[in-house]
Parts: C-alpha cells; sequence; structure tokens
C-alpha cells in the first residue's frame, strides 16, 4: 500500500513509518523539519528511514504549501494518509498561539482539502487527550465532553475533529481521529517531561516537578500507538457520516511522581528536584477508556511503565554515550 505519513521526522510519524516500511508497504514522508526542538534528532529519525532498504520518499515541505501538499498526493496516486504533522506541546501554546494557527488550522485545512480533491479512501490523524480539558468522568469515554479546551493547542485539535467530521458529512471523506494520551519512547520528544527528567538526572542538573508531580497520566508506550494506528488504517469508518474517533492509551494512568520513581529505579540516580507549580494550559488528570479501541481492532495496548521506561533509558544511554564520544573526539 503506499501511505502518506505526515511528521515522519516526529517522533510518532518516525515510529508508524519504520513499522509501516517493515510491512513491506510504500511510505511517502512529509514534515517541514521545524527547529520546535532539536533538529538533529528530526533528521537521524529520517536518515534511518531513508536507509531502510524498502521504500521511503520523503518530501520537505509545510502543510501550509497546499500545491506541494497536493502534488505528492497527486504524483504518486495516494489513498491512504496518516496525519501526524501539527505543533505539539500544550506549554508552547500559551506564548505562541500563531504557530498552532498556522500548521494546526492552515495545515489541516489543507490536509482536508487534497484528501477531498484526491478521494483518499482513509485520512487518519491526530488528536490529543487534552480535548477533554479538565473532564471529570473516568475513565473518559470518547462520548465525553470536549467543549472546554485548557490551551489553544487542545482548541486547534478540537477544531480538527469538527472540521474533519464536516468534510465526511459533506463529501463522504472517510475519517479517524486518533486521541493520543501522553505517549513515551525511543526517539521520543525532547520537550516531554521523561525525556527532560532523564537528561537532566544523567547531567546532574535539577529537575523541574510541577504541582509536586501529583498529576494523573494515562502514559502511552509508542510500539502500542504503532500498531494500534497501522490495525485502524484497514477500518475505516463505514457509517452514513463516515467519521469516527478513538482514545489511544495505554490505560495505565500513573501519578508522574510515581513516574519519576520508577525512572530513579532505573537509572540508580536521585533527583534534585525543583519544584514549581501547575502550568496554565494543564489538566490534573488523564484516564482513557479504551474499549472502544479494543473493539475494533481486537488490539490492547499491552506495555507496562517499568518496561518502558527501561527501554527509553536504554535508547537514551547509548545516544547520550555518543555524543559524549563525539564531544571527546572534537576536543
Ligand atoms: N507525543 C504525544 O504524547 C502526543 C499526545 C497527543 C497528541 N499528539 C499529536 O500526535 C502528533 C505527533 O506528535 P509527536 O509527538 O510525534 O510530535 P513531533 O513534534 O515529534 O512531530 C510532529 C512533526 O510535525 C512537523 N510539523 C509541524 N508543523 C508542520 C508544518 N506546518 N508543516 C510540516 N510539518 C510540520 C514537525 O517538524 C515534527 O517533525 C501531533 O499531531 C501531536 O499533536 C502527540
Amino acid at each position: 500500500m503506499k501511505i502518506l505519513v505526515t511528521g515522519s521526522g516526529g517522533f510518532i510519524g518516525f515510529h508508524l513509518s519504520k513499522y509501516l516500511l517493515d510491512k513491506n508497504h510504500t511510505v511517502f514522508g512529509y514534515d517541514n523539519m521545524n527547529s520546535y526542538y532539536d533538529v538533529k534528532l528530526k533528521r537521524d529519525r529520517i536518515k534511518i528511514l531513508s536507509k531502510s532498504k524498502k521504500k521511503f520518499i520523503f518530501t520537505k515541505g509545510n502543510l501550509e504549501d497546499f500545491k506541494k501538499l497536493d502534488n505528492v498526493v497527486k504524483k504518486n496516486k495516494i489513498k491512504i494518509i496518516v496525519h501526524l504533522a501539527a505543533q505539539a506541546g500544550v506549554r508552547h501554546s500559551v506564548q505562541n498561539p500563531r504557530d498552532y494557527f498556522n500548521s494546526n488550522i492552515k495545515g489541516f485545512f489543507n490536509i482536508l482539502e487534497t484528501s477531498k480533491i484526491n478521494k483518499i479512501e482513509h485520512l487518519l490523524f491526530a488528536s490529543t487527550s487534552s480535548v477533554y480539558g479538565d473532564g471529570k468522568n473516568f475513565p473518559l469515554k470518547e462520548t465525553e465532553n470536549t467543549d472546554h479546551p485548557l490551551s489553544f493547542y487542545a482548541a486547534t485539535k478540537k477544531s480538527n475533529e469538527v472540521m474533519a467530521y464536516a468534510y465526511s458529512h459533506i463529501y463522504n471523506l472517510p475519517a479517524t481521529g486518533l486521541r493520543f494520551f501522553t505517549v513515551y519512547g525511543p526517539y521520543g520528544r525532547p520537550d516531554m517531561a521523561l525525556f527532560k527528567f532523564i537528561k537532566n538526572m544523567m547531567m546532574k542538573r535539577p529537575i523541574e516537578l510541577y504541582n509536586k508531580g501529583n498529576h494523573i497520566r494515562d502514559f502511552t508506550y509508542v510500539d502500542d500507538v504503532v500498531v494500534s494506528i497501522s490495525k485502524l488504517i484497514n477500518k475505516p469508518p463505514v457509517k452514513k457520516v463516515p467519521y469516527d474517533v478513538f482514545n489511544i492509551a495505554g490505560n495505565e494512568p500513573r501519578h508522574l511522581k510515581e513516574f519519576l520513581r520508577i525512572i530513579e529505579k532505573y537509572l540508580n540516580i536521585k533527583p534534585k528536584v525543583k519544584l514549581l507549580k501547575m502550568q496554565i494550559g494543564d489538566v490534573h488528570k488523564t484516564d482513557a477508556n479504551v474499549n472502544k479501541l479494543i473493539n475494533k481492532i481486537k488490539f490492547k495496548p499491552k506495555i507496562k511503565a517499568e518496561e518502558g521506561i527501561s527501554k527509553f533509558i536504554d535508547w537514551y544511554k547509548n545516544q547520550f554515550n555518543q555524543e559524549s564520544k563525539k564531544n571527546e573526539n572534537s576536543c
């Protein structure tokens, strides 16, 4: 199958592309490789995908550039799009809402337009647990109210869901929204807690802990996310309005401080902690009901925090050692 994966230079896009290539699909990657975080990490991911003997064809481009995006879809007769490119991150959206408007609203509109024009058979797109705001009916079902986002990031993702619904209704576009819950794993995002904790602990720097680590997150290991997406690809919605949305979560909510204790145990380093208050835009708790996903794809995310964290640490130590060696050699 020919599949367009936007955001293939990003964390989840990289893992998904790799998985699909291993399953012998042809993957067209699309990413602007922006500098929201270390571009080297994005380049490393693309290098790995490009080395794959299988077919990975990469285009560096902006979602906002409709001509370029549409050309990739048209020229390659793509029928499946997994749209993961976006300006991510809750905290960055407080200071930089325009980045979110450009990538997540304008960019998403272009994804919908190219999907409509090229008669895409299934558009899957990233949403987020943040659309639930401070929802209280745990575990959160997809039917929970999502009208009160606490951040502009969440507002753009909620907008994506309703924009996609309208395209499904009007143009009969099969579309599936993916509400991801705190995804982590090797090649993860440097702006996320796990990465920052481990980096700072290994460098013997203090870590910043918001809300005394008392907020709860339904952490999800990236391999579980990738398997879920790949199974959903073959199951476009077939309802009258061919639109659907799924929680994709590890189903194992933990306090952040508990997560930190597991890191401490595996790293065998006691962190110096700088306590900070809860950040604007952050929600207190995420905890997903994943029954809808399990019923649809007969797969339950299964990787526990202990296993996922130890895999992340192995990867990080390897990266860290390589960087240190390079620095020694250049001294
Ligand atoms: N990682 C998580 O925990 C998580 C949780 C909920 C939702 N999500 C969503 O999942 C998707 C993937 O997240 P991720 O963690 O891999 O993030 P990421 O930042 O690593 O990947 C996103 C990629 O999109 C690219 N991009 C951003 N704006 C672009 C634009 N205008 N044009 C072209 N490319 C652009 C970036 O360069 C980046 O490589 C995002 O939509 C994100 O909002 C992620």
